[in-house]
């Protein structure tokens, strides 16, 4: 359970203070500049699912983003691990986590957990068939593979320089490696639902 201090909160129902949602983002992930208009071009999306984790003096101290693509290429997804991704989730409409965050000093209460369930929720609403997440290994001890096996996720691959590609494309620097290219690796989890 997440202390009661903190409460999970959808920034498109209720106001949040987004330039914090972005420094959380900037200072987890590393800066791309659009943080601020992907954060509010996402809270007009139906398709995809913004819950924030607030604490009692509603500072923000964790984001959850998911979505269900119209089209998704499970093959172009699963490449890059080596992975058959729809001969093992199955066919239908799967949901990406494309987010997942904490910040440092709110960790290891279970914020994590209750934004993963508050988005939970909301994918068993839009009756999809399987939920996707890709877990980053950052050095550290606590990363969110063991959130994704707790919540019955399987450990579909592994793939290591994962996200220099994506920092090539956007200028972003991983907060790990800099000022190296990002050489962390990522782990791919799916979790088929009934
Ligand atoms: C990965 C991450 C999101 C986890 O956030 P978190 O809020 O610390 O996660 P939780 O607290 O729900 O769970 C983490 C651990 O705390 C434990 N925990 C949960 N509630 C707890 C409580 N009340 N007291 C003590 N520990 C608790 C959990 O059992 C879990 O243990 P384990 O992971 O060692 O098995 C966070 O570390 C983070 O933001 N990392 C950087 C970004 C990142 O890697 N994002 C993931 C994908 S890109």
């Amino acid at each position: 359970m997440p202390s009661r201090r903190i409460a999970i909160l959808d920034p498109a129902a209720t106001v949040v203070d987004i330039d914090s949602v972005v420094g959380l983002m900037t200072e987890t992930f590393g800066e791309r500049g659009d943080e601020k208009a992907l954060v509010e071009t996402w809270l007009t999306e139906t398709h995809r699912c913004v819950r924030v984790a607030v604490n009692l003096d509603n500072d923000v101290v964790g984001l959850a983003v998911l979505t269900v693509p119209e089209r998704f290429d499970a093959v172009a997804y699963g490449e890059p691990f080596g992975t058959d991704v729809a001969a093992r989730v199955g066919a239908g409409p799967v949901a990406l986590f494309n987010q997942l965050l904490v910040a440092p000093g709110a960790r290891q209460q279970g914020v994590a957990t209750a934004l993963a369930s508050a988005v939970g929720d909301w994918v068993v609403r839009r009756g999809v068939a399987a939920v996707l997440g890709i877990s980053w290994h950052h050095g550290g001890d606590h990363h969110s593979g063991h959130l994704f096996l707790r919540a019955g996720f399987t450990a579909l691959g592994q793939c290591r320089g994962f996200y220099q590609r994506f920092h090539d494309a956007t200028g972003q620097q991983c907060t790990v490696c800099q000022p190296a290219p990002c050489d962390c690796t990522a782990s791919l989890f799916g979790l088929s639902l009934p």
